[in-house]
């Protein structure tokens, strides 16, 4: 079984082909252009979807060595995301699949991401707890089968990425942030600033940032703080980075191992582009060594969006035989179900 994964929902466009559970290729153009506006603009994101799709689903077919024809299938991502960014990669997805007259899987962008751990030779078995942490979601999940989640809890405002980015923003470092605070935070104190910590309620799995990007901003106008090119030399800038990424991973550490506890599992596993963190991952494999639990991240390149996870869920749904139907439309606020 051969299939093309197509991933659009954001602001990478990416292709992949996977035959038998064997990933072949994986493709994607990163819009770095971005970069120049401090975020993804979603009309320049999905005109430029427009542009790459054809030649990303080539180079990922051809680096397979598989031609269209030899495929039995094609999944795209159909939500959730940006509605213009989906559309290309899933209106794509059904025409090729059309055309070709094979069965097309639409995928869940966040199961994708949940899934993405069974990508490597290495892999969680179920049950197993994961924590999907990107620029759009911060979701912590019980994964029991592979179509069978219990969503224990979300962010109720900021997405943990989303956090990073407008902190390294008032701070004047360049987008995206998250890489750049983790660089910056390795140079300084993480006890020097004391920002909160939301727990929320008693043992809540909910997730909320707002507050602690708030109380930067707040300390950033006591101080008087000045943004300015000197500043990435700043033993300042470095103590609020080390400080403000303390308080998240505070957070994302407590609620991922007691989610770990609550519902005996051995497994843990962490997604998305924020597990890239290096004190994340840090901390994350001190507390399972000293828990002994099995700690799964992807390799980068499946930890952000790619289309290595969607032709995954491609290839788990065509073994249990759930096609899709060619009238799917895309769901921006699409949910885990
Ligand atoms: O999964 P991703 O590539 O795209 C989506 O948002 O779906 O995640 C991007 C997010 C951004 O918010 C970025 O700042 C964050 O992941 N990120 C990091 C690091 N590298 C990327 N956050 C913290 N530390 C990092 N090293
Ligand atoms: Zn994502």
């Amino acid at each position: 079984m051969t299939i093309l994964g197509i991933e659009t929902s954001c602001d990478e466009t990416s292709a992949a082909v996977i035959r038998d559970g064997k990933l072949l290729s994986n493709v994607t153009a990163a819009q770095l252009f971005h970069k120049e506006y401090g975020g993804v603009v979603p009309e320049l994101a999905s005109r430029a979807h427009q542009k790459l799709i054809v030649p990303v689903v080539d180079e990922a077919l051809s680096k397979a060595g598989v031609s269209k024809t030899q495929l039995d299938a094609v999944a795209a991502v159909y939500g959730p995301g940006l509605i213009g960014s989906i559309l290309v990669g899933l209106s794509f997805g059904k025409s090729m699949a059309q055309g070709l007259g094979i069965p097309f899987f639409g995928v869940n962008h966040m199961e994708a991401h949940i899934l993405s751990n069974l990508l490597e030779e290495s892999k969680p078995s179920f049950p197993f707890v994961t924590l999907t942490v990107s620029g759009g979601h911060t979701q912590l999940v019980l994964v029991k089968e592979a179509f069978e989640y219990q969503l224990l809890g979300e962010t109720k405002d900021d997405a943990a990425g989303e956090a990073f980015d407008k902190v390294a923003k008032l701070l004047g470092l360049s987008y995206p942030g998250g890489p750049e605070i983790d660089k910056h935070a390795a140079k300084g104190n993480p006890k020097a600033i004391d920002f909160p910590r939301s727990y929320l309620d008693g043992d809540s799995f909910e997730f909320s940032f707002s507050g602690v990007k708030t109380s930067v901003l707040y300390y950033l106008r006591r101080v008087g703080f000045q943004k300015s090119s000197e500043n990435g030399d700043s033993n300042l800038v470095a103590d609020i980075c080390a400080s403000f990424q303390a308080a998240v991973l505070d957070v994302l550490l407590q609620k991922l191992l007691s989610a770990a506890e609550k519902f005996h599992v051995r497994d843990i596993a962490v997604a998305g582009g924020v597990a890239a963190n290096s004190e994340l991952r840090r901390r994350l494999k001190d507390a399972a060594a000293q828990r002994t639990l099995r700690l799964f991240i992807p390799k980068f390149e499946y930890c952000t969006d790619n289309g290595a996870m969607v032709a995954l869920v491609g290839y788990l749904k065509m073994k249990e035989g759930v096609v899709s139907d060619l009238e799917l439309t895309a769901e921006p606020n699409l949910e885990l179900r």
